[in-house]
């Protein structure tokens, strides 16, 4: 599965965040705040504070010039930009996503603060040094080649600057029959260990170097994703129909069934470039 593809197909939409917030608005979608986005927009594990908690790592301020690799529709940007008053570059490889990443970002007026770009996180198209810290949240699973995320993250930041992203992590007991499900079914390549990882930024010129292993948080996590995507049954047949909901149901079951099992995990990870 190539990940446009998945991403065409994917249960977490701007169709789906405006569906949902006109039906609890009564049909008017006038005046939204960015907070009444969040409960909707946000495509990782662990929702705002996950995004808080890689703020901190990477040490944001008001005064940062942050970059959200693989930026989805732009929810942990907009989150950064509003909390932290910070501005941000979101990037977006899929071009509905960063369409309307940008549209939502507008939406709730955060135009100015939230610049969606969209392009490859593997080739990065910003000149070095321009930003002060960067983050990025449950992406890089979809690209093969992470040292070159990694090695164009530490160039576009600034001497001194701060990355710091989760990800899915492979724990030893991973098959390879199930890494080659994973890559069939959505799109996830080249999973790392925690500490392969953490090799990883090394060579890419990173210091000062945190891995945490962050698998039991994600599995309770999972568990409870897993009833939201099944209360969204009924827009996700609407979407897509109801062969692809009920791929979907396989999908997640295949999949929080890893991580049940231990095989598979997440993990966060910081360093200065
Ligand atoms: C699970 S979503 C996470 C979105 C966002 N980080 C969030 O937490 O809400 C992963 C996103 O990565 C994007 N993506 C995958 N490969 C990419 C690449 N090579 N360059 C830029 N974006 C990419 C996908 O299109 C998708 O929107």
């Amino acid at each position: 599965m190539r990940v446009n593809d998945f991403y065409d197909h994917h249960p977490i939409s701007e169709a789906q965040v405006l569906a949902a917030l006109a039906r609890r608005r009564g049909g008017d979608l006038s005046r939204l705040t960015p907070d009444e986005l969040f409960e909707f927009d946000q495509d990782h594990y662990g929702g705002l504070a996950a995004v808080d908690a890689l703020a901190r790592r990477a040490g944001i301020t008001a005064q940062s010039r942050v970059l959200d690799v693989c930026a989805g529709l732009a929810g942990p940007a907009r989150f950064l930009a509003s909390r932290r008053g910070c501005r941000v570059v979101a990037l977006e490889l899929h071009a509905t996503r960063a369409a309307g990443a940008a549209r939502l970002s507008r939406l709730v007026g955060l135009g100015a603060r939230v610049r969606v770009v969209r392009g490859d996180a593997a080739a990065l198209p910003f000149a070095d040094d321009a930003f002060d810290a960067c983050v990025s949240q449950e992406a890089l699973l979809h690209i093969a080649d992470k040292r070159a995320v990694l090695e164009g993250c530490r160039r576009a930041l600034v001497p001194g600057g701060r990355l710091a992203f989760t990800d899915w992590i492979a724990h030893p007991r991973l098959a390879e029959r199930e890494r080659d499900r994973l890559r069939e079914w959505m799109a996830a390549t080249t999973l790392q260990s925690l500490p392969s990882y953490h090799a990883l930024l090394g060579r890419a010129g990173f210091t000062a170097i945190e891995a945490e292993d962050l698998s039991d948080e994600w599995r309770r996590i999972l568990r409870r994703r897993q009833e939201t995507f099944r209360a969204l049954r009924a827009d996700t047949v609407a979407r897509h129909g109801e062969a692809r909901a009920r791929e979907w149901e396989q999908l997640y079951a295949f999949f929080v069934g890893l991580v049940e099992a231990g095989k598979l995990g997440g993990g966060r990870f910081s360093g200065t470039a």
